[in-house]
């Protein structure tokens, strides 16, 4: 089903996002207004995929001649199958947000998540490397980020309300980087905090208060008013280098626009 306009030229480049729900994307208007900055013919468009339709809408699309799509929940995991092609960091992450076709017309994915996250944070200031990061959650927003992380250097914990999530990521995750598990040094302080649970659950947060000092950047995944209760918790708690994750949103549209059109955006 198509819930965006579907007015279009025959020489407008076709992009798309593919999610249910899909009502709340802000991906068009990202990518228009990216579309904007180099005179680029783009129609964009929302759709409402079933998960029974997922595959023939994808391959429709491809056929028809659509550039590329965006993926998002809950379908970032199952368009593995579909791809022909995969990055390493999204098999590792067991995450597509990009699907393409490459030269030789096959279906590929990739994730941007990570980059994206990486790329906000150098707008924000905040140098990585050889930082302590806390992610709290154990979700696919967590592991679609932590390769990146690892890569640049990150030393990461994890922590999670079930506990036997995290230890499966960090076991997943071993030929990155080495992953430490919060309950393993409960007192260690943090150059960041990066939540990502879907629910603001303050019993996970309060003991968060023994590892923060008033340097300690916090970063929400979520955006707009669903990063609200997250963020004000930190604030109320002295932390005044906050975060949500609406700068990520764009930078890892941008890097979904470089992989289609050869060209990065510029997000500030
Ligand atoms: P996503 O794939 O978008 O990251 P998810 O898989 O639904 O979302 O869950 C993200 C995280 O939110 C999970 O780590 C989940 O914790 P559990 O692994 O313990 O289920 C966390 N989460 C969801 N509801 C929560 C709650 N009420 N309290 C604490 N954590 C919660």
């Amino acid at each position: 089903m198509v819930l965006a306009d579907d007015s279009s030229t025959t020489t407008s480049i076709h992009c798309g996002v593919i999610g249910n729900p899909i009502e709340h994307s802000r991906s068009p208007s990202i990518h228009l207004s990216f579309a904007k900055q180099f005179e680029l013919e783009l129609r964009y468009q929302k759709y409402l995929v079933e998960p029974e339709d997922l595959k023939p809408f994808i391959t429709n699309f491809f056929n028809r001649g659509g550039k590329g799509l965006n993926v998002t929940l809950p379908f970032k995991q199952e368009v593995i199958q579909i791809a022909k092609n995969i990055s390493e960091e999204s098999k590792l992450c067991q995450s597509v947000n990009t699907l393409y076709l490459n030269h030789q017309s096959e279906i590929c994915g990739d994730t941007t998540d990570g980059k994206g996250l990486l790329a906000d944070l150098v707008l924000k200031d905040f140098n990585i490397a050889n930082k302590h990061i806390l992610i709290v959650g154990a979700g696919g927003a967590t592991t679609s980020i932590l390769y990146a992380l690892l890569q640049i250097g990150a030393i990461v914990t994890l922590h999670n309300r079930t506990k036997n999530k995290i230890e499966k990521i960090k076991s997943n995750f071993s030929s990155i980087g080495d992953i430490e598990l919060y309950s393993e040094n409960p007192l260690q302080k943090f150059d960041a905090i990066i939540t990502a649970t879907s629910i603001f659950n303050p019993q996970l947060l309060i003991p968060l208060l023994n590892n923060i000092t008033p340097d300690t950047f916090i970063y929400d995944l979520n955006y707009k008013e669903r990063a609200d209760e997250t963020l004000n918790f930190f604030r109320n708690n002295g932390i005044k280098r906050c975060s949500d994750g609406y700068g990520m949103l764009i930078a890892q549209a941008a890097k979904s626009f470089e992989i289609w059109h050869g060209v990065l955006p510029k997000i500030i």
